[in-house]
């Protein structure tokens, strides 16, 4: 979950190094470092806090013009986040200096073993563990850097991305990867490192992105040597060409980035499907999908695993592929799946949504899926990212870069991935009629419209936020297709506010819920035309005679909830399947404008990270 950067070139290394690190804050910000290297001396600073304490530190302390450098941006798993704990680490010699993202797990066995040796620590975590192993096989075997990395890997347990220099080697850095993002950008004669592409977007569009068990020799003047850690096989890189552009991955105006990925979900919807959504001649045309369609039509079941917000956008997924392709469908939390002996067979598909593509469970899910003979398709937005490689095959769901930690954008861009699937599978199928098939692609079509016109409450819902921004509790209700968004609506509000927030479906209320509502709790309830509509209305009289505070998102025009909800929050009318890709809207503007009114930091919350990259 950390974010990694590295540079080697003729630029001066400490500005990219630094912009990096911005661009990587999102997969971790409790505490960052950089170390600069300019031939003769290494110069280090770091830092609990921000990327923005460390170039406060950096102003300080560092004058480093080296071409070489290397910079972290943590999110803890060993030891507290503090100065000491922060990376870079340096070896008990003060030659080998590294940044590491993952998680050591056998580290203190080592560290034991390393200690019995002579070598001191100063700092709680796996990676010093890390670095000292590496210089103690480095003089015992007498090998070089590369090869001392390569035989440490062989000892260590669990996962890593990883960037080392040796002082004693000014024109080489060496990374290695398991299980953590880790991508090498070619320039002219200059290499970046990166647990993503974003800091070096400027720079150059050519990267390999690292395999598992794969390592590189990155060294000035000759091209990137890859090879495997295992068997010490060459591999012969592929070089990619990226498609992200600078404009993607800044604010463009807007506070945060979570209200920039808000607003440019009319935009992305559009990119998810143009090119693979022809309304007017009937065609759903999803790559990925052609070529195996008939495993999901042959499937006994769809199994989805995956985590949080992209579990929801699964349960989403259920309602619509039993409702229209007649499979069963059942959506796991990727991180209980995995451990709990599951009937997998080969007649099996597994949908594993990710908008990282990194995260350690649904990766593990989709390993185990694998290993027991399904099928395993991924929902993924990041390009090339660990679970796209992972897969049989999968679609993109091209919502471009998500940098707010709080997702948005991933999750209608995904409901958006998961609806074509399903509608497509219908369609083959036979189990939706030609003119249902045809409205709902035609209705799909309108999405992106009827986003924008849901935005348009932007103002009516700032105000609802200034009303309820110092409850202490909520309560979330939804229905049928609607049930997963209120546990969206409630997710999103605790992770950016710090509020507690929970999701039900309507009708549960009264098994327990209903004991917490009295005047002083708000009630968020989505009561949009849909063949629930009057059980809800029910649900929302049960909530006002206990002097509930109702916030009903409604479709546009609207009577009888507005009569008796103290707001609404309006959206246009579509199909109640694709309703969840309007209804999402309102909440994630409500979550975004209590967060800011209380202050909150809305694009980096306390203790997430974007990427959860351990289990
Ligand atoms: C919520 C959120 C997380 C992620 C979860 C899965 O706003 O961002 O709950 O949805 O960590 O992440 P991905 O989709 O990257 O696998």
């Amino acid at each position: 979950m950390c974010g990694i950067v590295g540079y080697i070139g003729k630029r001066e290394a400490y500005p990219i190094i630094l912009n990096g690190l911005k661009r990587l804050e999102y997969r971790g910000y409790d505490s960052a470092g950089v170390a600069i290297y300019d031939g003769t001396d290494i110069q280090m600073a770091k830092t609990k806090g921000k990327v923005a304490d460390l170039e406060a530190k950096v102003n300080r302390e560092l004058n480093s013009k080296g071409t070489l450098g290397i910079g972290h941006t943590r999110w803890a798993t060993h030891g507290v986040p503090n100065d000491v704990n922060s990376h870079p680490h340096y070896s008990n010699s003060g030659d080998l200096v590294i940044i590491h993202n993952g998680i050591i797990e056998n580290y203190a066995s080592i560290k034991k073993e390393l200690i019995k040796r002579g070598y001191t620590f100063i700092s709680d975590t796996d990676t010093e563990v890390l670095v000292n192993l590496i210089e103690e096989i480095k003089k015992q075997e007498n090998v070089k850097l590369g090869k001392a990395v390569q035989l440490a890997l062989n000892q260590v347990i669990g996962a890593y991305a990883i960037a080392v220099f040796d002082r004693k080697k000014p024109d080489e850095i060496v990374v290695a990867k398991l299980g953590s993002p880790l991508a090498i950008g070619i320039g002219d004669d200059e290499f970046f490192v990166a647990s993503d592409a974003t800091p070096f977007i400027e720079f150059t569009n050519n990267a390999i992105y690292l395999e598992d068990e794969e390592m590189a020799i990155i060294r000035l003047g000759r091209e990137v040597r890859v090879r495997k850690i295992k068997s010490d096989s060459l591999v012969a890189p592929y070089i990619q060409e990226l498609q992200l552009n600078i404009e993607q991955i800044e604010k463009g105006g807007y506070d945060h980035f979570m209200l920039k990925e808000i607003y440019e979900q009319p935009s992305v919807i559009k990119d998810t499907y143009r090119g693979r959504l022809l309304a007017n001649e009937g065609i759903i045309k999803l790559g990925g999908l052609e070529d195996h369609i008939q495993k999901f039509v042959n499937a006994n079941r769809i199994i989805i695993v995956a985590c949080g917000t992209s579990w929801h956008a699964g349960l989403v997924a259920e309602y619509i592929f039993e409702d229209w392709a007649r499979i069963p469908v059942e959506v796991e939390y990727a991180s209980e799946f995995r451990y709990r002996n599951p009937i997998i067979t080969e007649k099996d598909v597994v949908i594993a949504i990710s908008q990282s593509g990194e995260t350690a469970d649904t990766l593990a899910a989709i390993k185990l899926a694998k290993q027991k003979g399904a099928f395993v398709y991924g929902v993924c937005n990041v390009v090339g990212s660990s679970i796209s490689r992972e897969t049989h095959s999968g679609t993109y769901t091209h919502a471009g870069p998500e940098i707010g930690v709080a997702s948005t954008k991933a999750f209608t861009t995904q409901i958006t991935v998961l609806t074509m699937i399903a509608l497509k599978l219908a369609k083959v199928k036979g189990t939706i009629s030609q003119a249902n098939y045809m409205q709902h692609l035609r209705e799909l079509e309108l999405i992106p419209s009827h986003v924008e016109e849901a935005l348009k409450s932007d103002e009516k819902i700032r105000a609802i936020a200034d009303v309820f921004k110092d409850a202490s509790n909520f309560l979330y209700l939804g229905r049928g297709y609607n049930f997963p968004v209120a546990l969206e609506g409630a997710l999103k509000l605790k992770e950016i506010s710090y509020i507690h927030a929970e999701g039900y479906p309507a009708a549960e209320m009264k098994h327990g819920p209903i004991a917490l509502i009295d005047e002083h709790m708000p009630v968020v309830v989505i009561a949009v035309n849909s063949n629930h509509y009057e059980k809800v209305v029910s649900n929302i009289e049960e909530i006002k005679a206990r002097k509930g505070k109702i916030i009903a998102v409604v479709t546009e025009g609207d009577t009888t909830v507005k009569e008796l909800a103290d707001f609404i929050m309006e959206v246009p009318k579509t199909t109640e399947t694709l309703s969840p890709l309007v209804t999402t809207i309102p909440l994630q503007l409500l979550s975004y404008y209590i967060a800011v009114m209380l202050n909150r930091n809305v694009d980096q919350p306390r203790n997430l990270a974007k990427s959860v990259t351990v289990e």
